[in-house]
């Protein structure tokens, strides 16, 4: 396995709509996928997609926070690829995010509070998920890359980004 370059915004691939996979099984992808996990897992994220390593593909990858991966101590890393959304009610909520490819930043994201997901595992199989909270939230953001979006593009207000300690004094405590 090995460590992967990510792409910082104003790369071009950022804003690019990335192409189906083809071929999901193919051995290319698995080592892709298991390539992209370690590069997440050593910049301490907690999502990647495709693109973030200059793979224009519908590929991400991201972490579970849940009581599973707490209570079994190893990290569980869900990979989706051709992933499909759909917003499973109106609801939305606004929470800070950040990005790999947009070190020590944070902004304001408005998202769908619950969503329910599909795509296929690197085996082929396909997956089908509801998701709320982080894990709906951070599997929006990751599909948001397939389409050239970042999350500078969804801010709630312009004002709303800023460097993670800046924010953390002047917005977070605000907004207790
Ligand atoms: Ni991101």
């Amino acid at each position: 396995m090995s460590i992967l370059k990510i792409a910082r915004l104003g790369h071009p691939i950022l804003y690019k709509k990335t192409s189906l996979v083809d071929n999901i099984i193919e051995p290319g992808i698995k080592k892709l996928i298991h390539d992209m996990s370690e590069t997440m897992i050593d910049y301490k994220g907690i999502g990647l997609a495709a693109p973030q390593v200059h793979i224009s593909k519908q590929i991400i990858i991201f972490r579970m926070f849940d009581d599973q991966e707490k209570e079994s101590n190893e990290i569980k890393i869900t990979a989706l690829i051709n992933p499909r959304i759909i917003k499973t009610s109106e609801e939305t909520d606004d929470k800070w995010e950040g990005c790999l490819s947009i070190p020590g930043m944070l902004g304001l994201v408005k998202r769908y509070s619950s969503i329910s997901y599909e795509g296929f595992d690197m085996n082929g199989n396909k997956i089908q998920q509801n998701a709320n909270g982080s894990h709906a939230r951070v599997v929006q953001h990751e599909c948001d890359h397939l389409n050239g979006i970042v999350f500078t593009h969804r801010l709630v207000d312009k004002k709303a980004y800023g460097y993670e300690d800046e924010i953390e004094e002047y917005w977070n405590k605000k907004h207790e």
